[in-house]
C-alpha cells in the first residue's frame, strides 16, 4: 500500500517521502481501517522535525486521525467489517496512508452514514478538546458569554460552534479581517482583530463591564495576560494551548481578588485516564453534528501526493479550520 513515511528529520517537504510499504495487519484487539480521509494537525509537523513530545524511530508515517471503513478485525474485537468509524492509530504506523491499524477500544469510534469522512477525520480532536474545555473544565451554562481566541484555528473554531449550540453567547478574537469574517460565519455575535483592536475593552463593553464567564485560550502569553484583565466574577480562563509561542504565569492574587478560576485542559490524557469520557463526548458531537447545530470548517480537501505542501502551509498561519488529505483520491 502507499503511506507517507519520514526516513530522516526535518520540515515536511525534506522529511517526508510517498512509497509502498507493507500492509499492516490487525493484532488481537486492533481493527484495520481503509483511510478515506486523514486531518491534519500542527504536531505532525514537529514530528518530521523531531520536535514532538514523541520521537518515535525511523522510519514512521504520521497522522493522528483518519475516517474510513474497517475492513479486518483482530481476535476479540466486536465489529463488523464494513462499520464506517474514526480512528486514532498509533505511532509509528499512522495515518497518512492507504490503511491504518488502531486498537478497537479507546481508538475506533463509530461514524454514521450521514457524516462524510472527511467531516469525520477533521472533527476528532479539535471537538473533543473544545466540547471537554468548554462542558467538563469550564462548565458553561446556558446564556453565559464566552469568549474564543483564534477563533479561525482548529479548536478556535470548534470552541465557536459548541458555545453556540450550549446557547452560550460568542465573542471571539483572530488575527486580520479574512479570519475575523471566518469568525462571524462560524457564529461569533462579535469578532475582533486582535492584532488592530484592544479585546479587553470591547469584551468589557458588550457585558456591561462585567467580562467574559469563560474564555477559552489556545494562544497563551500576551492573549492569556489581557484575558485576566476582562474575565468576570466567578469566570473561568480554560488555558488550551500556547500558539503564540510564550506561556504566561498565573498570579494567584489576582485569581483570588477578581474571583475567577484558570483551568488547564489536557485532552490526551481523558484518552489514558478517563476513556468513556471521551466516548461520552463522541456520542454528544455526533448527535450535535446531525442535528446540524456543529459542521467542521474544512479549509482545503489536498490531494494524498501534496501532503507535504499542505502540512507546510498549516503551519505558515495563513489557513483557517482544518486541512484533510483522501489517500484513495
Ligand atoms: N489542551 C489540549 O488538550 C489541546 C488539544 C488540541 C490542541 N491544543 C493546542 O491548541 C493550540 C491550537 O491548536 P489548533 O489545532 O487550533 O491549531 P491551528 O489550527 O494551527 O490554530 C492555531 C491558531 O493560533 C493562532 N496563533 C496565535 N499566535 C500564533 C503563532 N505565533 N503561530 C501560529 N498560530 C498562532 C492562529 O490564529 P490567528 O492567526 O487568528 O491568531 C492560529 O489559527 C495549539 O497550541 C495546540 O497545541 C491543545
Amino acid at each position: 500500500m502507499r503511506a507517507w513515511q519520514v526516513h530522516e528529520l526535518g520540515d515536511p517537504k525534506s522529511a517526508l517521502t510517498l512509497g509502498e510499504v507493507e500492509e499492516p495487519e490487525p493484532g488481537p484487539g486492533e481493527v484495520l481501517v481503509e483511510v478515506e480521509a486523514a486531518a491534519l494537525n500542527f504536531f505532525d509537523i514537529l514530528l518530521c522535525q523531531g520536535k514532538y513530545q514523541e520521537r518515535p524511530d525511523l522510519p514512521f508515517t504520521p497522522g493522528a486521525e483518519v475516517a474510513g471503513t474497517a475492513s479486518k478485525v483482530g481476535e476479540g474485537v466486536d465489529l463488523t467489517p464494513g462499520t464506517r468509524v474514526l480512528a486514532t492509530p498509533p505511532l509509528p504506523g499512522g495515518g497518512f496512508a492507504e490503511r491504518a491499524v488502531a486498537p478497537a477500544d479507546g481508538s475506533v469510534f463509530p461514524v454514521p452514514e450521514t457524516m462524510p469522512f472527511s467531516a469525520a477525520a477533521a472533527m476528532h480532536t479539535v471537538y473533543q478538546t473544545a466540547y471537554v474545555g468548554l462542558h467538563r473544565r469550564a462548565d458553561l451554562k446556558e446564556r453565559e458569554t464566552v469568549l474564543v481566541h483564534a477563533g479561525a484555528g482548529g479548536v478556535g473554531s470548534a470552541a465557536i460552534q459548541l458555545a453556540n449550540a450550549a446557547g452560550a453567547r460568542v465573542i471571539s478574537t483572530a488575527g486580520g479581517a479574512e479570519k475575523v469574517e471566518v469568525c462571524r460565519e462560524l457564529g461569533a455575535e462579535i469578532a475582533l482583530d486582535y492584532r488592530e483592536e484592544n479585546f479587553v475593552e470591547a469584551v468589557k463593553e458588550a457585558t456591561d463591564g462585567r467580562g467574559a464567564d469563560v474564555i477559552f485560550d489556545p494562544v497563551g502569553g500576551d492573549v492569556f495576560d489581557l484575558s485576566r484583565k476582562c474575565i468576570a466574577f466567578e469566570g473561568r480562563i480554560v488555558v488550551v494551548g500556547f500558539a503564540g509561542g510564550r506561556i504566561a504565569d498565573a498570579p494567584t492574587n489576582h485569581a483570588l481578588v477578581k474571583n475567577y478560576s484558570v483551568v488547564g485542559l489536557h485532552w490526551g490524557l481523558y484518552n489514558k485516564l478517563m476513556p468513556d469520557i471521551v466516548k461520552e463526548t463522541h456520542q454528544a458531537l455526533v448527535r450535535l453534528y446531525e442535528e446540524g447545530r456543529i459542521d467542521p470548517l474544512i479549509y482545503e480537501t489536498v490531494p494524498f501526493e501534496n501532503l507535504p505542501e499542505a502540512l507546510e502551509l498549516l503551519g505558515s498561519r495563513k489557513t483557517h479550520g482544518k486541512l484533510v488529505t483522501l489517500p484513495k483520491g
